[in-house]
């Protein structure tokens, strides 16, 4: 039974739609499994003992978070570790190891979260079609980078990843070369209008005006039949920035939300499924 209660903790702190604060948790978990606040409490003292939910302070509340002193799975076969830990991958997991920092992206926001699975999903099974020709890859806004090692380690042969903050590009190059990728992802400040290249999938986690912003850049950048994810948006954006890329020649093919954030894959395509496609979408 604790266990199961544990469970249920564990699961309201990841799938509250906001931060939520101990006395919250209590209340609700309380109220759902029809049991004593304090019970309820002393199974949150030991879920915080064991590193699986920690507490947070911010502006003088406390909340209560999951962990990321662990390794944590965040996506069907993605989990996120920090170095000094240990996990042993099951067949088809993706490890990344990302070093604890100021640059955005250690998994913990819904965006980054949403971003890895469309991209554990892109991956996933029959939708990559085999080529010979090697995929490149981009991640703008890539923040510690934990995206771009992601989509490295998921199978694109080069990837770049852009940052304007000068720590975000320090960071995420530190934890390229942390994963033992660093001939195959670059960190770079070049902004997305001077590179040259044209990638087979791009993510894009970052704010929504800059998302409708570059879109042009974006249709430009994306190959023919190539893949684009964008995370960062709140889900009211959502109708007005599947217009936009809709005007740029993407089509839709999936959206998933989390948390009141959105994220959309993309194909930039006008036909149905090429013959020489990459991807079926
Ligand atoms: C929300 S964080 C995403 C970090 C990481 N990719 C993730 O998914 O967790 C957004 C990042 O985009 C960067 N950024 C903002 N505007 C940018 C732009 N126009 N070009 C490149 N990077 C930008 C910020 O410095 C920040 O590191």
């Amino acid at each position: 039974m604790i266990d199961d209660l544990k469970h249920i903790i564990y699961r309201t702190v990841l799938e509250a739609n906001r931060k939520m604060a101990p006395g919250d948790v209590e209340k609700a978990v309380a109220r759902s499994a029809g049991i004593s606040r304090k019970r309820v409490r002393l199974a949150i003292r030991d879920l915080v003992g064991t590193g699986e939910l920690r507490f947070t302070y911010v502006h003088g509340t406390s909340f209560l978070e999951r962990s990321f002193d662990r390794p944590v799975r965040l996506s069907k076969r993605i989990v996120v570790k920090p170095p000094n830990t240990s996990y042993r991958p099951a067949p088809g997991e993706v490890v990344v190891d990302i070093a604890g920092g100021a640059a955005f992206g250690n998994g913990a926001h819904p965006t980054t979260c949403l971003a890895l699975r469309a991209l554990d999903h892109v991956f996933d099974g029959d939708r990559y079609v085999e080529s010979k020709a090697p995929l490149n890859g981009l991640d703008i806004g890539t923040g510690s980078g934990i995206l771009a090692i992601a989509l490295a380690m998921l199978g694109v042969h080069d990837v770049i990843g852009i940052d304007v903050d000068p720590c975000a590009v320090s960071e995420a190059t530190h934890n390229a070369l942390l994963n033992g990728l660093a001939d195959q992802v670059s960190i770079r400040n070049t902004p997305l209008e001077k590179l040259a290249s044209r990638f087979s999938v791009i993510v894009a986690n970052i704010a929504y005006l800059t998302l409708k912003r570059i879109a042009p850049s974006l249709s430009a950048g994306t190959e023919e039949n190539g893949l684009l994810i964008l995370s960062g948006f709140l889900e009211p954006a959502a109708e007005n920035l599947r217009k936009t890329y809709a005007e740029q020649g993407f089509r839709l093919v999936r959206e998933e939300t989390e948390r009141g954030w959105g994220c959309m894959t993309l194909c930039r395509s006008h036909f149905k499924t090429p013959s020489n496609a990459r991807w079926l979408c």
